[in-house]
């Protein structure tokens, strides 16, 4: 870690010394908290699919288009570059920094939302539903700007299309790209990865979001893709949305996020684990892209 931290602290200016505690590690790279109410993310070159210098692009762009919001909090982009050397390091290689505010919380544990009573579950789920509303407010005014960065959905089930190769589920991926493209519903900014390991929540705070290296522009149910599991936490994130925003979630537009789920799921599991697993996975994507109108 410590020849790490001295390439880097070549590389970008102005960093607090070390030792900085990990905060998260994905398949992209790394979060570190610098200590001054900042933190920095490294991001890989390589992870799962797609580019890391894509998600850098795309990290950067939406934090500096984000207007900050009343209900939901979001992180201060200070500063972000690119590496010119992504081999200089002693890890693996590297295609850029942000360093962002440090927000308070801790990410939202999806395992242990089983473990809380049924009125917290149901509280957790109501303000993360609010929060995205308010979310979705603050980017209408930045939707034209933000429309360069693309359709998450779009592009998500290309990047999956490059690991699927059985014919007959590449033409029903061809077809939910098209159905979507085609949908006659408001484009707006949306996160694109709204995980719960991407909200941070603190006692007596509203949530915030990070993580915006899938931001871009679709309609709103997009942004409840990773909702698969039905209960009533997903109730309660539905219905408080819906009361925030003024707007209902469309079930049919819902269950195309899910296919697109199911598209990423399989492409970035397909190497993993079990066959059967794999065996899981298709059949899967199979009664998601049913369920969203794509018939084989
Ligand atoms: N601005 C921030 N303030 C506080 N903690 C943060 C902040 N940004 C990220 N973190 C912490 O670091 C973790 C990982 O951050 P982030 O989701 O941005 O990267 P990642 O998960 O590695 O990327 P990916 O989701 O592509 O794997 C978060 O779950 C959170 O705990
Ligand atoms: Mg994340």
């Amino acid at each position: 870690m410590n020849d790490i931290h001295d390439a880097i602290a070549a590389e970008i200016p102005d960093l607090p010394q070390g030792p900085w505690a990990l905060l998260g590690e994905g398949l992209w790279g790394t979060v570190h908290d610098l200590g001054d109410g900042t933190v920095l993310k490294l991001v890989r070159r390589n992870g799962g699919l797609g580019t890391g210098e894509s998600k850098h692009y795309r990290e950067t762009t939406a934090l500096a288009l984000i207007p900050q919001a009343d209900g939901v909090r979001l992180p201060r982009l200070v500063a972000a570059g690119r590496f010119a050397n992504a081999y200089g390091f002693s890890g693996p290689p590297l295609a850029g920094w942000l360093r962002l505010e440090k927000l308070d919380g801790r990410p939202v544990d999806e395992g242990g939302i089983y473990g809380l009573r049924g009125e917290e579950r149901e509280r957790l789920g109501e303000e993360i539903g609010a929060a995205l509303a308010h979310f979705h407010r603050a980017g209408e005014a930045i939707a034209e700007d933000a429309a360069k960065l693309g359709s998450p959905a779009l592009r998500s089930i290309s990047e999956a299309m490059m690991r699927i190769n059985d014919p007959v589920l590449r033409t029903r991926l061809e077809r939910l790209k098209e159905v979507i493209a085609g949908e006659d519903a408001p484009r707006i900014f949306l996160h694109g990865d709204m995980n719960f390991s991407n909200v941070l929540v603190a006692r007596g705070m509203r949530p915030a979001l990070v993580d915006f290296a899938e931001a871009g522009v679709g309609f709103a149910e997009e942004d409840f893709r990773h909702f698969d599991n039905p209960g009533p936490l997903r109730d309660a994130v539905f219905r408080s949305y819906a009361a925030v925003s003024g707007r209902g979630v469309n079930e049919l537009r819902f269950r195309m996020g899910i296919a697109v789920n199911a598209a990423v799921s399989l492409a970035l599991g397909s190497n993993a684990g079990h066959p059967r697993e794999g065996m899981r996975r298709v059949s899967f994507l199979d009664e998601a892209l049913r369920r969203a109108g794509i018939e084989d």
